[in-house]
C-alpha cells in the first residue's frame, strides 16, 4: 500500500513537470500582433500583405519584439474579417502566396524571432468545401459529420444553444450549429453529454469528431513543418458543445496539446480562452486575461457604469481585478503563461475612453509591460494610435473596425499604409491632422515609441521583471491609487508603483527592509521610495508610473 503511494505521488509530481513542456524561448517572448490586412499594403491595392509585413520586420524587432502572431490569413469569404476560412491550407491571394508566408517565416527566424498564425479551430466558412459537401443528402462522404445538422429543432433548448441554431433547409437536414457567425458553422467535435434523444449530438469519439480532430493536426502540421512556430487558437473553449464545466473540452486539448508537444516541442500553442486556469491545465503554453474594468466600461460592445481604473478621475477601484489576477496566477504559476495584452482586433484600443495622451498611456503601459507571464502588444499600441469612433463595418468587424485601422508609418498622405486612393484603404484612417505615426516618434526621444522600446529593454535584460519573474501585490487594496506591486527573481528585487490620477498619491507599503531603493525608470525622476522602519513610503506625482530597485 505504502510503495503504491509513493508511485502515485511520484507519477503526480511527474505529470506536474511535464505540463512545463515549453520551448525555451517562451521565456522571453514578447508578441505583437498583427492584422494583416491594415499593417503594411505592398501592392497599392489597399490592403495589407505579407510583402509588407516582410518590410517592416525591422521596425518591430526594433521595439523588442520578437515574436510575432498574425490574425488569419488563410483563404476566406472574408464576412468575419478573415475568421471565416475557406482553405485551411493555402493563404489568401490578398496577402500572397504558401512561399511568401514560408519566406516571411525564414525572414522572421533570420533575426532570431518566431511568427505564429491563428488556428480558427471551431468552424469554418460556410463557403468552404467541407460545409458545401457536408449539405448533400449523402451522408457518408468524406466530410459529411464534419458539421452538425439536424432535422428539427427542439423546444427546450437553453436561450444561449437556441442561439446557435441556423435555418439553413440544406438537402441534408434543415438546421446546423453555428459557433460565431451564421456564415461560421462550427465543426464537429462532438457533445460532452450526447442526448439519446438528440441523434445529432454525437459523442466526442465518434467517427466525424475524431476526423475533425485528425483533420487539426494535420494542418497544424503543414504549417509547422513549413517553419511556423505556433498558433493563437481561436475560440478554443468553444469545441465541444453543451460542455459546462469544459471537461470535455479540456480533456480533448489535454490530448492534442500531449500530442504537439512530443511532435514539436519548440512550437507553442495559445489559447484565446479568457481562463487560464482552465486553458493551461489543458495543455496550452500562454492565455489571455481579460482586463474589464481596469481599462474599459465597455461589455461586450455595451457601456457600462463601471468607474474605470486607468483614468485621470482616479474614481476606479482595484479590489477585483486584485482578486482575479491573483486567482488565475496563483493556479497556474509554474505551469504555464498568463498574458495581459494592451489590445487585440475585437476590444477598443487602449487609446479610448478618455485616454488619448502619451502620459496616460505611458503610464498604463508601464503596467501592462511589468506584468508577469507573456507581453501581448496589438500593433500600434506603442505609438498610441487612437481607438476610432464610428469606422464603417468592413467585413464583418461591426464596431471593431475602430481598432482595426491601418498602421500610422509617416506623416504621408496615407501615413505611409498603402500607395492606393484614399477611398480604397482597406478602412480609413485615423482622420485626425496630428495623428501619431511611427517616423515623428522615432525622432523623439520622449515619445510614448520610445519609452516602450526602453521598457522593454529593461525587462530583457531584467530576470525579475521577465515572463518567470514572481509578481506580488504590495499596496493595500482598498486604497485604490497608487497600486503598488513587486516582481522578483533570485536576488532581483523590484517595485512598480502606478498613478493613473491627476492628483499626487502616496501608498505606506509594509517595510522591505532594504538598504537601498532606487528610481531607476519610468515616467517621472520624482516618484520617490523612503525606507522606514515598519513602512516604506512611495510617493508619485500625478498621472506617472515608476519602477524601483530594490536591494
Ligand atoms: C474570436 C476572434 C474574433 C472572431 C471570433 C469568431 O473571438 O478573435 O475576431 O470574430 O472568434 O471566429
Ligand atoms: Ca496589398
Amino acid at each position: 500500500m505504502k510503495s503504491f503511494l509513493v508511485l502515485v505521488i511520484g507519477f503526480l509530481i511527474c505529470g506536474a513537470v511535464s505540463a512545463q513542456n515549453h520551448p525555451d524561448w517562451v521565456k522571453s517572448a514578447v508578441f505583437y500582433q498583427i492584422y494583416p490586412s491594415s499593417f503594411q499594403d505592398s501592392n497599392g491595392d489597399g490592403i495589407g500583405d505579407l510583402k509588407g509585413i516582410m518590410s517592416r520586420l525591422d521596425y518591430i524587432q526594433s521595439i523588442g519584439i520578437n515574436t510575432i502572431w498574425l490574425n488569419p490569413v488563410f483563404k476566406s469569404a472574408f464576412k468575419d474579417g478573415g475568421y471565416d476560412v475557406i482553405d485551411f491550407y493555402q493563404v489568401d491571394q490578398r496577402f500572397g502566396t504558401n512561399t511568401e508566408l514560408i519566406q516571411l517565416a525564414e525572414e522572421v527566424h533570420k533575426r532570431g524571432m518566431h511568427i505564429v498564425l491563428d488556428l480558427v479551430a471551431g468552424h469554418s466558412s460556410n463557403e468552404s468545401p467541407w460545409f458545401k459537401q457536408s449539405m448533400l443528402a449523402d451522408k457518408n462522404l468524406q466530410y459529411s459529420d464534419y458539421y452538425i445538422w439536424a432535422p428539427n429543432k427542439p423546444n427546450d433548448l437553453s436561450e444561449q444553444e437556441a442561439s446557435r441554431w441556423v435555418e439553413a433547409n440544406a438537402p441534408r437536414a434543415k438546421y446546423f450549429i453555428k459557433n460565431f457567425y451564421d456564415i461560421q458553422p462550427a465543426l464537429n467535435y462532438g457533445y460532452a453529454n450526447p442526448n439519446p434523444n438528440h441523434p445529432w449530438e454525437q459523442s466526442v469519439d465518434a467517427p466525424g469528431p475524431r476526423a475533425v480532430r485528425r483533420e487539426l493536426q494535420n494542418i497544424i502540421t503543414f504549417w509547422l513543418e513549413k517553419g511556423i512556430d505556433g498558433f493563437r487558437v481561436d475560440l478554443a473553449a468553444s469545441l465541444v458543445k453543451n460542455d459546462p464545466d469544459k471537461k470535455a473540452t479540456i480533456a480533448l486539448w489535454k490530448e492534442l496539446n500531449g500530442w504537439f508537444d512530443q511532435k514539436f516541442p519548440q512550437g507553442v500553442l495559445i489559447a484565446e480562452w479568457f481562463n487560464p486556469k482552465q486553458s493551461i491545465e489543458a495543455g496550452f503554453d500562454i492565455d489571455f486575461l481579460r482586463p474589464g474594468k481596469l481599462t474599459s466600461a465597455y461589455e461586450r460592445g455595451k457601456k457600462t457604469d463601471a468607474k474605470v481604473y486607468f483614468t485621470k478621475a482616479g474614481e476606479g477601484d482595484i479590489v477585483d481585478w486584485k482578486q482575479y489576477f491573483t486567482d488565475q496566477y496563483s493556479n497556474t504559476i509554474n505551469k504555464g503563461y498568463l498574458s495581459l495584452p494592451t489590445g487585440n482586433h475585437d476590444s477598443p484600443r487602449i487609446a479610448s475612453e478618455g485616454r488619448e495622451d502619451a502620459a496616460q498611456l505611458k503610464v498604463l503601459l508601464t503596467f501592462l509591460l511589468t506584468q508577469p507571464g507573456v507581453p501581448f502588444i496589438y500593433y500600434g499600441d506603442e505609438i498610441g494610435m487612437k481607438y476610432i469612433q464610428n469606422s464603417p463595418d468592413v467585413e464583418g468587424s461591426k464596431n471593431r473596425s475602430g481598432t482595426r485601422t491601418p498602421m500610422q508609418w509617416d506623416g504621408s498622405e496615407n501615413a505611409g499604409f498603402s500607395t492606393a486612393q484614399k477611398a480604397n484603404l482597406y478602412i480609413p484612417l485615423d482622420p485626425d491632422a496630428n495623428r501619431p505615426n511611427v517616423a515623428k516618434q522615432e525622432s523623439d526621444p520622449n515619445s510614448q515609441l520610445n519609452y516602450v522600446r526602453n521598457l522593454l529593454k529593461l525587462r530583457s535584460t531584467t530576470e525579475a521583471l521577465g515572463n518567470d519573474g514572481d509578481w506580488t501585490f504590495l499596496s493595500d487594496e482598498k486604497q485604490a491609487y497608487p497600486m503598488v506591486y513587486m516582481r522578483q527573481k533570485g536576488n532581483g528585487k523590484y517595485v512598480i508603483a502606478i498613478n493613473p490620477t491627476d492628483k499626487a498619491v502616496e501608498a505606506k507599503i509594509k517595510t522591505l527592509q532594504a538598504n537601498h531603493v532606487n528610481n531607476i525608470y519610468g515616467t517621472s525622476k520624482n516618484g520617490t521610495y523612503k525606507i522606514g522602519k515598519e513602512l516604506d513610503t512611495i510617493k508619485l506625482p500625478a498621472v506617472s508610473a515608476v519602477i524601483f530597485k530594490v536591494e
